[in-house]
């Protein structure tokens, strides 16, 4: 089974992600940390943040798994899948797998399994300070934090700050 990684960045204010189909700031770092992360891994996103985001960016070397109902199977560059699910049934032979957003993928890996726990292993988060306005918000997850995630690293930087979340009571290597 693999790792299932949420990766997002978030304003902490209101947990805004995105507006009108776009980042609402411009960090580059953030961008870096997540070419770095993801390389040689499965990235698992929704259809709109291909469309919109991730097409548009350079993502060699690492395979795109894109969740849509509508989006032909034969898209170039992408493997198409019409469930989160689906995406994760094709992933079992991996080491880690990024569910890189948008909001939707984001609330159905936060969703509570039958097995008691969250369908997410790890969060890697970006919180950015600041008011942001937007139109998709990360789903609620402090709720988990302390029951189903603990706090494995915090890195501030000027401005953001990057914190990783691992299972309770899991080792997160
Ligand atoms: N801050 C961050 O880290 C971050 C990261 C990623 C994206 N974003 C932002 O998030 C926004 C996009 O998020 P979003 O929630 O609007 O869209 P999204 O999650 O990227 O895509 C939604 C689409 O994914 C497909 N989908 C999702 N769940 C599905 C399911 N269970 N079965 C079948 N299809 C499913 C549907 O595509 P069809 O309509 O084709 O069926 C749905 O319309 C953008 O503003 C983007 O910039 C931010």
């Amino acid at each position: 089974m693999p790792k299932l990684i949420v990766i997002a960045a978030l304003a902490s204010s209101n947990q805004v992600v995105g507006n009108r189909g776009k980042l609402p700031w411009s960090i580059p770092e953030d961008l870096r940390r997540f070419q770095q992360l993801t390389l040689h891994h499965t990235v698992i996103m929704g259809r709109k943040t291909w469309e919109f985001d991730l097409e548009k960016r350079p993502l060699k070397h690492r395979s795109l798994i894109v969740v849509s109902s509508g989006l032909s199977e034969s898209t170039p560059g992408i493997e198409v899948v019409r469930s989160l699910t689906d995406a994760i049934k094709r992933c079992q032979e991996c080491d880690r797998v990024f569910i890189a957003g948008g909001a939707s993928l984001y609330a159905q890996a936060l969703t509570i399994s039958e097995a008691n726990v969250p369908i997410a292993d790890q969060l890697e988060l970006t919180l950015v300070d600041g008011q942001y306005e937007g139109d998709v918000f990360f789903p609620p997850f402090r709720h988990l934090l302390g029951t189903h995630f603990e706090l494995v690293k915090v890195e501030p930087r000027d401005g953001y700050r990057f914190e990783t979340y691992g299972r309770k009571g899991r080792d997160e290597g």
